[in-house]
This record gives structure tokens, sequence and C-alpha cells, in this order.
């Protein structure tokens, strides 16, 4: 057994960081782990979507990176691995990944649609502009792009326009696009219109 004067933390400098910690939140998000059972395939997907590069790999595990963090997605390979769950159950719905602007969303939107990797949602939330897909595992990923600043997105809340239309309204990507290219600024095609006549915020889910 250790002597105690070695374990024991000294009070000040205890105090001081346990102090400091009291204000504190993470610096940052660091990354996700995906348990899977196809980690080549898993790791190809990530490499194309997010224009990721590998980290590191051996034959159990792959790091992939695509800024400065040296990893943002981690893959674990089990063999025997239980399905996902079909109903709802408690467990991660999605990974969301934020791009700079509506033409980066847009453009990696018609590169992947050229690899044949489409979305299943395409949905103006209000406050993001939000494009689904879905891994080789069936994990959801969400592209996103910020419509609105914090302060925006506070008056939209205030507003009740969320409470409203807590899901958002479906939009083609390829109209939005046009849109675009006939010079229409991005705030306005982001701006979220009303449901489609008799819809209702549920219609606008897709799974
Ligand atoms: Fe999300």
């Amino acid at each position: 057994m250790a002597d105690a004067h070695l374990t024991r933390l000294p009070d000040d400098t205890a105090n001081i960081l346990q102090a400091r910690a009291g204000t504190l939140s993470p610096a940052k998000f660091a990354h996700v782990v995906c348990l899977t059972s196809q980690l080549d395939v898993m790791r190809d997907w990530y490499m194309i979507v997010l224009n990721a590069t590998v980290s590191f790999e051996n034959d159990r595990l792959c790091f992939l990176r695509y800024d400065d963090e040296h990893h943002r997605i981690g893959l674990i390979r089990y063999d025997d691995l239980q399905p996902m769950p079909a109903a709802p159950a408690a467990v991660v719905d999605h990974f969301a990944f934020t791009y700079r602007d509506l033409p980066e969303l847009l453009g990696t939107y018609l590169r992947l649609k050229a690899l044949g990797i489409t979305p299943y949602w395409t949905i103006n939330h209000g406050p993001t502009t939000s494009i689904y897909y879905k891994d080789p595992d069936g994990h959801k990923i969400e592209l996103q792009v910020d419509n609105f600043t914090n302060e925006e997105c506070d008056a939209f809340f205030a507003a009740g326009k969320y409470e409203e239309n807590p899901i958002g309204v479906i939009f083609e990507p390829e109209a939005w696009i046009r849109r675009y290219a006939d010079g229409e600024m991005v705030a306005s095609i982001t701006s979220r219109p009303a449901l489609p006549p008799g819809m209702t915020p549920h219609d606008m889910i897709r799974l």
C-alpha cells in the first residue's frame, strides 16, 4: 500500500484546480468512435464523405482526420456485433458536421451524388440547412450549414418559430443550386418557408 503522503493531493493546488474547473466546459468536441464489423467499408465511406485521410490504422482500428484534430472519427473492428436497433432506442441518433457556407454544402452534395452517395433527407430546419446520409452501418450523418448567427438563432426560438415547426421544411438541393446560380442571396435561399399546404411538421420527417 502506498504511503499516504505520496498519494495525498496538495490542498492549495487541488483547491485552485477544482475552483477553476467550476467554470470550465470542454475546450472542444474531439471525436466520435464507432464499432463496426466492416472496418474497410466504413473507413472508405468516411474518407469519401468527409474528404478525410487515415491518421492511423491497423487490422483492429482506424483513425480518420480532416482538420487539425488527430482523429475526428475512430473505427474499431468487432466481428460479432449486434445489429443496430430497429425501433427507437436510447442510442446516439446522429453525428453532425458543419460546413463554412451554403456553397460548400451544396458542392459537397453534388460531389457525393456523383459518387453514388445520396442523402435520405434534405431539410431546412430553420437554424440549419441539413443534408442527412446513412453510413454503411446505418449511422445517420448530418452535413449542415448554419443559417443563423447564435443571436439570430436565439431570436428564432424566442419568436416561437421552433415550437411552430420543430422539424423544418424539406428542400430540393438542385432547386437551391439553380436559385444560387441565378444570383439569389444565400440568406434568402435558406430562409425557411411555410410548410406546404395541408402538411404538418411530422410530414417533413424522413428516417
Ligand atoms: Fe443535428
